[in-house]
């Protein structure tokens, strides 16, 4: 029942000394030993996969058997699922494992999993012996469009989210996209708002693919073989969209903030609920106050307010926050603690149009608030 490997796109990230390959398609996994000995012939025959016990069962025999082929000696590391694993006690329990597995510097850590495990193992390739090759395969949406390129890998703390980590830029970035098959709708619909972010921030082109897809899904559903080739388009241009910035800026200096579209109000969303609210909910109602501050300081129509506000809904994603006007401003100190907090105060990505984003420093937090209790309204609805 197996099939081959077959690339539907390769693009290539570029940084300071170096550059990487994300290859997106179908089978990869089945791939990923041979792709390994492509990248870097004087890799050691010892790999170390991370993964998570959710995904373990699914696909870590295929990573091992195509790693075992090409004649890697394969351990493997499972970390519990969920976010309570990017945590410093994890990364000592992955050295352990980095030191019973005998690697050496020429010895490859691979993350297989979603974003934590992607981070958390990052972190371990990028400390252990002062660094080891690192592959990423993203088995989420939310992975495969943000985490696993753009080199940033880290751990929480319990004073707040990704506070410690590191710049490690991967040898590749293997994405099969079968993986998504037994992906969670809910976990769907989260990756789904970053490639909506990606979406505004690249253009109308990409936002036309994104309501496409949004249209692919309602009528055939996520993983039906029709829908296939528009989510590899809309997942190609989010990472084409993170790839480009990410390439002008990769020590999130100045520009990468523009990928923080929505998430100044997202992470204090998420913040305020105690993380019931998941990122890529708190995403969707991120990325309509932002539009919602950007209309209201007279940067871009409504039109483009209702055409998000109308996409996301039909994602399944929410629109509307009960309790904002009550709650406001709770998540208003939420937003005060943010640790990307500019000098210059609040801080936002606002839009003019998709494609033409700015970052908007000194915003009052009266403003701030008059947004956020918009979010317990209906938003404007699209005319048919
Ligand atoms: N480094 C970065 O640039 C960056 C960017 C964005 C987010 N992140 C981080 O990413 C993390 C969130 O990532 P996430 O949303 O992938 O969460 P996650 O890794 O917790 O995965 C979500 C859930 O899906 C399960 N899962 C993963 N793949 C599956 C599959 N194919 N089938 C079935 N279940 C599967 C996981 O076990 C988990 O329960 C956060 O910690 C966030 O801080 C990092
Ligand atoms: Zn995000």
């Amino acid at each position: 029942m197996s099939s081959a490997p077959s690339i539907a796109h390769e693009l290539t990230v570029e940084y300071p000394g170096g550059s990487y390959p994300v290859r997106v398609g179908q089978h990869l996994l089945d791939s990923l030993g041979s792709t390994l000995r492509e990248l870097r012939a004087d890799l050691s025959d010892r790999v170390l996969i991370v993964t998570d016990e959710n995904v373990e069962p699914l696909y870590a025999a295929r990573a091992t058997n195509s790693l075992g082929a090409a004649g890697f000696s394969v351990s493997t590391s499972v970390l519990p699922a969920g976010e309570a694993s990017k945590r410093l006690p994890h990364v000592e329990d992955l050295y352990e494992a980095c030191v019973r597995s005998r690697l050496d510097r020429r010895s490859a850590i691979l993350a297989l999993g979603g974003g934590v495990v992607g981070d958390i193992a990052g972190l371990a390739a990028a400390t252990f012996l002062r660094g080891l090759p690192f592959v990423q395969v993203p088995t989420t949406l939310l992975a495969m469009v943000d985490s696993s390129i753009g080199g940033k890998v880290g751990v929480d703390l319990p004073q707040g989210k990704n506070l410690v980590g590191a710049f490690k830029q991967p040898l590749a970035v293997h994405i099969d996209i079968g993986c998504l098959s037994s992906l969670p709708d809910r976990e769907l619909r989260s990756g789904c708002a970053e490639i909506v972010k990606a979406a505004l921030l690249r253009g109308e082109d990409s936002l036309r693919g994104v309501a496409h897809l949004v249209d692919a899904v309602a009528l055939h559903g996520w993983h039906a073989p029709q829908t296939t080739p528009i989510l590899l388009r809309a997942l190609c241009d989010a990472l084409i969209c993170k790839r480009d910035i990410v390439a002008q800026d990769p020590f999130e200096q100045g520009l990468r903030a523009l990928l923080n579209l929505g998430h100044t109000f997202a992470h204090a969303i998420e913040a305020w609920s105690h993380y019931a609210i998941p990122h890529g909910e708190a995403v969707a109602l991120g990325l309509l106050c932002a539009l919602r501050l950007s209309q209201a300081r007279g940067l871009c129509e409504q039109a483009l307010v209702m055409q998000i506000a109308s996409l996301l809904a039909r994602l399944g994603l929410p629109v509307r926050l009960a309790r904002a006007a009550a709650c406001a401003h709770e998540i208003l100190a939420c937003m005060q603690h943010d640790k990307k907090r500019g000098a210059d105060g609040l801080r936002f990505i606002l839009l003019r149009r998709p494609g033409s984003a700015l970052i908007a420093g000194s915003v009052p937090a009266s403003e701030v608030l008059a947004t956020l209790k918009q979010l317990e309204q209906d938003p404007p609805a699209s005319e048919p």
